[in-house]
């Protein structure tokens, strides 16, 4: 089976599987686990942020963030399609007690006008709006990615209004390298930076939150609540600094099979979007086939896709665990079946 349904289905390479078996580790809640200390600090350069908190998902560092940053009956300004509308399971809502504030963008990014006509401050009637989240590359729309003026002209716009930032750079690394610049040149000078270990990293699991030294405390105690303080954390913090020595440069090899795959079905007329980075956006539509039927097919022939929330749309993976012979595998199965 040739499982493209998203990246986070990567199994720990041996190599990764022998970090883990020799960490040195302590009890993480108590502050002991130097593994995990070593992460945190790793990651805080790495993005350009003070501190960093070693979290067992990258849901739950988005929902430390929104609670730092808000009240109850604030607004958060995103995308419509973002993780954080669609997959959080109403964590805004019922964690944070925020009004989602959605615009919707074909690619899920905005710029700083948008931001400001979303956003509502001052009117007693109004949530104020406390928070913009930025999802970068932003999943729901294929791996998109904010061109850099738009990230500026938003945090500018922010910093203008007062409003916090938070930047869901769950696969930020992706950004990084498709954009060509350093990832701080991202992430700095956003309150708070999600960054996951489970997707193209290819870790078991795991995700930071990068905050102000400020933010620690109050984001240890909110993980603390939400249960995702840990014991011995340092195997899983071991794997994640393996990834970062050994799994960030190959994201590009992701990068072009995802660019090979979608040139190779340029004739089918099932890609109608561009490819910034690891995910190739299917539109069954396009091609009049009924969606649910299409993965049914492929799924039989061996390869397997996944759904995504706008109808219609499919999407391929391309992560550590397919290479190229499984790309041409699957642009055989694929023009197979819609061709049939
Ligand atoms: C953009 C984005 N943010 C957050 C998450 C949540 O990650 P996790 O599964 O580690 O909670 C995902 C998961 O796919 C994601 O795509």
């Amino acid at each position: 089976m040739i499982d493209l349904r998203t990246d986070t289905v990567t199994r720990p390479t041996a190599g990764m599987r022998a970090a883990i078996a020799e960490a040195v580790v302590g009890d993480e809640q108590k502050g002991e686990d130097p593994t995990t200390g070593a992460l945190e600090e790793r990651v805080a350069t790495l993005l350009g942020t003070e501190a960093a908190v070693f979290v067992p998902s990258a849901t739950m560092a988005n929902q430390i963030a929104l609670q730092l940053w808000s009240r109850r009956g604030d607004g958060v300004v995103l995308s419509s399609s973002s993780h954080l509308v669609h997959s959080e399971a109403g964590g805004p809502a019922a964690l944070a007690g925020l009004m989602l504030q959605p615009i919707d963008t074909p690619d899920g990014s905005f710029d700083g006008d948008q931001f400001i006509a979303a956003a509502t401050t001052g009117a007693v009637e109004k949530p104020a709006t406390a928070l913009v989240a930025v999802e970068n590359t932003h999943s729901n729309r294929g791996g998109r990615v904010w061109p850099l003026d738009r990230l500026d002209g938003v945090r500018n716009a922010a910093a203008a209004m007062g409003v916090r930032t938070h930047l869901d750079g769950a696969r930020v690394l992706n950004a990084s390298l498709a954009v060509g610049v350093p990832v701080d040149r991202i992430s700095s000078g956003f309150d708070s930076v999600t960054l996951c270990l489970s997707k193209g990293l290819g870790c078991p699991l795991g995700a930071l939150l990068a905050v102000p030294e400020e933010a620690v405390r109050p984001a240890r105690r909110l993980k603390q609540m939400l249960g995702g303080a840990m014991r011995q954390s340092g195997m899983l913090a071991a794997a994640g600094l393996y990834a970062l020595d050994r799994h960030v440069e190959r994201l590009a090899d992701d990068h072009r099979r995802a660019r090979r795959l979608a040139e190779m079905l340029s004739d089918t007329g099932l890609v109608q979007s561009p490819v910034d980075t690891n995910v190739v956006l299917l539109d069954t539509n396009a091609v009049g086939w009924d969606r649910e039927e299409l993965l049914r097919r492929l799924a039989a022939n061996g390869v397997l896709l996944s759904a995504l929330p706008q109808p219609n749309m499919v999407r391929a993976v391309t992560h550590l665990d397919v290479d190229d012979d499984d790309i041409e595998r699957t642009v055989t199965v694929i023009v197979d079946v819609v061709r049939k």
